[in-house]
């Protein structure tokens, strides 16, 4: 069995990894430890729940004695560390807690990692920490670091921390970098579910600046058979980004949802840009590829496809979400 910690696992991509995970494989043991921050949901983890190699814990990975406690109860060998602070906007607004979770809770759970001599620690970070492209070029793993947003300077330090405690106590940490997932159970603020919820309730679609910024979309799990292949078989104190080679301006894929959606193109608003607004990800993902096997499976057409229709089948899910306490954040950010 491998006792696997995934922290995090009850947000976006943590679930959609223990979902696949215990799906495809019997000889994992996964413990997840959440905070259930506004972007933890256990609802996301419905199919998973009764999985006799699951258990749950509601706890903070910043908390020294419980991170210690999981550990020894529960022999941990291995460590999944998604949980995280992770829109821009939000630490735009407020940026402590972002320090408090992705620097200092990455921190103790390194720490602890090291005291109980585990044998992979992943660190999953973002392309974001490379900053911003101009109109030609792709990040690699060599592109120094450049954070921009205070959510990406969190992730850098974590990174780098990591990565240092591999170079000082020979811990066997690798970091992984990936670009912007889409797929179910992502949270609404982020920009693919805003737009496809704000169409299907006729509402306007806030778009940042001139809406020509680059991301380079990967569906969620194409993200995670690679973390677990590199859970598996990366290379202790190696950094391997991913991504699948899809850049799409923002306009571009908004006009695609109400097209989909069949709504029209006069929801679109152009609003205020983003403070400090990165232009353009794009990511080269040779080496994972090259060394670990891997390859994206989901072409964008079809995924997002699969996305909104998975909107637009699980009404009771975002229901909830958008008539809570995520009103009063929308109204705040987009005052409209
Ligand atoms: P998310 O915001 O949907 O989920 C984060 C989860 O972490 C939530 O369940 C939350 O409750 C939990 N959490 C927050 N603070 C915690 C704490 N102190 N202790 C324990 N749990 C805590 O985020 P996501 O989009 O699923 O991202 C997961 C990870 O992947 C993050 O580390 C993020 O930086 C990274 N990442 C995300 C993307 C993306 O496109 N979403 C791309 C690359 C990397
Ligand atoms: P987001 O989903 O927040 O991811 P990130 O900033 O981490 O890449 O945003 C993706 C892109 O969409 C980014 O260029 C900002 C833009 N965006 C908007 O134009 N309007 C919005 O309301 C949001 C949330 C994002």
């Amino acid at each position: 069995m491998k006792n696997i910690l995934v922290t995090g696992g009850a947000g976006f991509i943590g679930s959609n990894y223990i979902n696949y995970i215990l799906n495809e494989r019997d000889d994992y043991f996964i413990v997840n430890l959440d905070k259930l921050t506004y972007a933890g949901n256990l609802e996301n983890l419905k199919s998973s729940q009764a999985n006799k190699n699951y258990h749950f814990i509601k706890g903070d990975i910043a908390n020294s004695d419980l991170v210690n406690f999981i550990f020894e109860k529960f022999n941990i060998k291995y460590v999944v560390n998604f949980a995280a602070e992770s829109h821009v906007d939000r630490s735009i607004s407020g940026s402590e807690i972002f320090y408090r979770t992705n620097v200092i809770g990455t921190n103790i759970l390194l720490e602890t990692a090291r005291k109980f001599e585990v044998e992979k620690f992943l660190q999953i970070s973002t392309d974001e920490v490379y900053g911003s492209l101009g109109k030609e070029g792709l990040f690699s793993e060599n592109t120094p670091l450049s954070p921009n947003s205070p959510y990406a300077s969190s992730k850098a330090a974590a990174d780098m921390m990591a990565l240092a405690f591999h170079h000082t106590f020979g811990m066997p940490v690798v970091v992984t970098r990936c670009s912007n997932n889409y797929g179910p159970f992502q949270f609404p603020e982020k920009l693919i579910p805003l737009m496809i919820l704000n169409s299907l309730n006729n509402k306007k679609l806030p778009i940042y600046g001139d809406g020509l910024n680059v991301r380079d979309w990967i569906y969620v799990i194409d993200h995670n058979k690679a973390i677990n292949l590199v859970l598996e078989k990366g290379n202790a104190g190696e950094v391997y980004n991913i991504g699948a080679s899809n850049e799409m301006k923002n306009i571009e894929i908004v006009k695609l949802i109400l097209k989909y959606l069949n709504k029209p193109e006069n929801l679109i608003q152009y609003v205020k840009d983003r403070p400090g607004h990165d232009r353009r990800y794009a990511i080269d993902s040779t080496k994972i590829k090259n060394e670990l096997g891997w390859m994206p499976e989901f072409s964008f057409e079809k995924a997002i496809e699969k996305t909104i229709d998975w909107y637009l089948q699980n009404k009771n899910w975002w229901e909830r979400i958008i008539n809570g306490e995520y009103q009063k954040y929308y109204e705040t950010q987009y005052k409209f």
